[in-house]
């Protein structure tokens, strides 16, 4: 049955429940009313704490969460909440929890993150991002699931310099290894659609910031690093620009995907989700020093191997299909971030 015409509340497996953006995903969901089935296998890729302490916002108690395969579900969202650790690559888990849950639509969040760490780590973005993709595909194939949005990455433009990014551009020079598993994953997605019918939606995010956020990501590291006196890395002697995008806006992207239909029929979509103003990195380490009150320490640095120059996302794409329009100024987010960073954190 097409995902317009099931019935209200959906129930959507968020996959990554427990990472940045999954974690906010899976509380819209819940507080729009919807069932959320999350799922992560909590690696320790960064601070498995900052991970369980987010899934305790969803009334997720950590202890539990850390058994393997066990089904919780949490009373704070009525029970509409249930969180399973399990890796996504796991080919006989991943179809028993399509067998116990009627899965409406799937957001597939759950990959090997980080552009660098792909450098040091490659097997992890192998095991993770294709045979963990190819799992939920072949599950989204044999349960019938009638949609399924995934994360691509702005970071297959590679090092293009034709900016705008759009959709439409040649992207087949990735620069790393991580860019090169989510063209990857749009690539599989299209095999899945074409042969098996079900609609697809890939998302490209561009630099996704805000609370609760991830402590590999410039953000976070040049927060931490000013309020704790250390030296701030700055690559490429800060002659880079990043189209950072806020939180919010990323999941009220994410959400109209999942949840609503277009006009544009075709089941194999592909989107630029971003802001569509980039910052220069040094305008956004003077903006965070400001939120701060406190200079920061840089540290000149080189360009990164597998790094971009610049990302810059035209978004009109999403805009005519799902209304999409971001609203929070870079300013503003980082105020809310440095907020929660100093809450959380005691800082
Ligand atoms: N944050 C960004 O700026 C950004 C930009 C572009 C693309 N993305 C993509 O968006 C998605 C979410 O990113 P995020 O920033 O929330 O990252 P994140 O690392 O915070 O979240 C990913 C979660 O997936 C889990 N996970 C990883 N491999 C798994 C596996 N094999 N099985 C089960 N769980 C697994 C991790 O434990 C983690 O909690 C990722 O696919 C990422 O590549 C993010």
């Amino acid at each position: 049955m097409p995902l317009e015409n099931r019935p209200h509340p959906k129930t959507v497996l968020v996959t990554g429940a427990a990472g940045f953006i999954g974690f906010h995903v899976s509380k819209a969901l819940l507080e729009a009313g919807h069932r959320v089935v999350g799922l992560d296998n909590l690696n320790d890729y960064y601070d498995v704490n900052l991970k369980l302490a987010r899934l305790a916002q969803l009334g997720i108690d950590k202890k539990d969460a850390l058994q393997e395969l066990n089904y919780i579900s949490s009373a704070t969202f009525g029970n509409r909440m249930i969180f399973v650790k399990m890796n996504l690559e796991d080919r006989n888990a991943l179809p028993e929890l399509f067998e116990k849950h009627s899965i409406d639509s799937v957001c597939n969040l759950a990959a090997q993150a980080g552009v660098r760490y792909s450098l040091e780590n490659p097997e992890a973005y192998a095991d993770s991002n294709l045979t963990g993709f190819l799992n939920v595909l072949e599950c989204c194939r044999n349960y019938k699931v009638p949609k399924l949005v995934y994360a691509s990455s702005s970071s297959i433009y590679g090092n293009s310099d034709a900016v705008p990014f759009e959709e439409t551009a040649n992207v087949d020079h990735p620069v790393s290894l991580y860019a090169a598993t989510k063209k990857a994953n749009e690539l599989m997605a299209h095999a899945y659609t074409h042969l098996y019918g079900f609609e697809s939606i890939g998302l490209r995010f561009f630099t996704v910031y805000g609370p609760w956020g991830r402590p590999d990501m410039a953000m976070f590291l040049f927060t931490d690093a000013i309020i704790n006196n250390k030296p701030l890395k700055v690559f490429n002697n800060g002659d880079l620009s990043r189209d950072f995008t806020y939180i919010d806006d990323i999941v009220a992207g994410i959400m109209a995907t999942l949840l609503e239909s277009s006009n544009n029929k075709s089941s194999y979509k592909l989107y630029n989700i971003g802001n569509s103003q980039p910052v220069q990195l040094l305008e956004y380490i003077e903006a965070i020093e400001k939120a701060l009150g406190k200079t920061a320490l840089k540290e000149m640095m080189p360009m990164q191997p597998g790094d971009v120059k610049q990302t810059f996302a035209n978004v009109s794409r999403l805009k005519t299909d799902f209304n999409y329009q971001p609203t929070t100024e870079v300013k503003q987010g980082i105020a809310t971030f440095v907020e929660w960073y100093r809450e959380f954190y005691g800082a």
